[in-house]
């Protein structure tokens, strides 16, 4: 008998369960609605035109392109990529030297290097979570802060209107301790499509300057909520010249089109102006983290990224490119919309259309996310009914929607 006999069959990730529940389907008809990841007009996954031609000034020059090992933080040329992605080029932050970066394995990565920063170098904070997020946050949580428990301030309404209730989650800011840690999305919260606006974005800053709260950015999505990098980063960017000390984790898996390259950074930025040895010593850190966590972090994608980020022309297809893939969601988020009203579909659709980003809430309960999956083989997330937009194309949106009117008339 084998001495790992007693080990338990795992809980599945709610996510990637689905996913393999759609791969087996045998259904022509299926919809993938599951996974947020990019599927062009044909619902096949699309390679950006700008990351095909990094690729091939990479395979051109395995000279310069090696394999051997990066530095420990990552190649220069990539780190200030990633900072310039997130901030902009000229960002007061980098001119005082206050941005300390690693390169890391994507988004997941990346949050796993800023909690264990927390956890190792930030003592005796509260972690504050939004009350509805993507839950491998809290298995990222619990892996680095075992039972510490954490905390959640407010995101929706509890009476299930689809609206941010700012009052709540300013109150919920007021009312921490000074010092606290809170994740916040920087753009297209993933699970509901619904972010803060500027001003209320000014509001929330106001609040962490003066109880000196840390904010832990998940920056997964920049330039997939509006097709601007700039407007996508401006919390993240507006919180950095104020002097807001933050972590972030930034993925390139959504806006690159690089989900199984892995490449991300893990950003700290602190509010010493001009103190380099602070940011060394940060980068260092996170180094030490990586060191002990997997080592090293690949190459391949982080010589896409500063391929693209370091030439203006690749640069500037990159930029098209991110606008393709926002408009075509935009669009199909019209479609859908447009088709549930004209086929009659009870309830208030109005949601798809002006949620942002990958993902929506369609409130449609977990029986009714049953249903649209045995009858229909339509897959969408239990959790609040959530949508990917990015698994709808011209040819199926007219199938889900009947299929969302039958699941909401039949299952009440
Ligand atoms: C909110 C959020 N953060 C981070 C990630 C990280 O993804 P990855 O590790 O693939 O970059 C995701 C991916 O779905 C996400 O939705």
């Amino acid at each position: 008998m084998s001495q790992f006999s007693h080990v338990p069959k795992p809980i599945p990730d709610p996510i990637l369960y689905i996913n393999a529940l759609y791969n087996q389907d045998t259904n022509p008809n299926k919809v993938a609605l599951g996974v947020g990841a990019y599927k062009d007009e044909n619902g096949k996954p699309w390679i950006l035109p700008s990351v095909r031609k990094a690729e091939e000034i990479i395979s051109s020059d395995l000279a310069k392109y090696s394999k051997e090992y990066p530095p420990q933080a990552g190649y220069p040329l990539f780190l200030k990529t990633c900072q310039e992605l997130m901030l902009g080029d000229d960002h007061i932050a980098l001119k005082e030297n206050r941005v300390a970066t690693c390169q890391s394995l994507s988004g997941g990565g990346s949050l796993h290097v800023g909690l264990c920063f927390l956890n190792e170098n930030y003592e005796g904070h509260d972690f504050y979570f939004p009350g509805i997020t993507w839950p491998t946050h809290f298995v990222l949580y619990e892996k680095v802060y075992r039972k510490t428990p954490y905390f959640e301030y407010t995101y929706l309404y509890e009476d299930g209107k689809l609206a941010i209730d700012f009052e709540g989650m300013k109150r919920d800011f007021v009312n921490a301790r000074d010092g606290s840690v809170f994740l916040l999305h920087a753009c297209a919260h993933n699970p509901t499509g619904i972010d803060l606006t500027k001003q209320q974005w000014v509001e929330v800053k106001d609040i962490f300057k003066a109880k000196k709260h840390v904010a832990f950015f998940d920056l997964a999505y920049q330039g997939f909520a509006t097709g601007s990098f700039e407007e996508d980063g401006y919390s993240v960017r507006m919180f950095a010249e104020e002097g807001v000390e933050m972590v972030v984790a930034q993925s390139f898996a959504k806006n690159f089109g690089l989900y199984g390259e892995r490449v991300g950074a893990c950003h700290i930025v602190h509010s010493d102006k001009h103190n380099s040895q602070l940011s060394a010593n940060l980068q260092g850190v996170m180094c030490t983290i990586i060191r002990k966590t997997w080592s090293m972090s690949p190459v391949h994608g982080a010589y896409i990224i500063q391929t693209i980020g370091q030439d203006p022309e690749l640069k500037k297809q990159y930029f098209e490119d991110v606008k393709t893939m926002s408009s075509r969601i935009k669009k199909m988020r019209q479609m859908l919309y447009d088709e549930l009203v004209r086929i009659g579909t009870p309830g208030d659709w109005t949601p798809i259309k002006t949620c942002i980003g990958m993902f929506t809430f369609t409130g449609l309960t977990p029986a009714q996310v049953e249903y649209i999956k045995v009858k229909f083989s339509v897959y969408l997330l239990v959790q609040g009914g959530r949508m990917s937009m990015c698994g709808l194309t011209e040819k199926n949106v007219a199938y889900v929607a009947n299929a969302m009117k039958q699941t909401v008339e039949n299952v009440k």
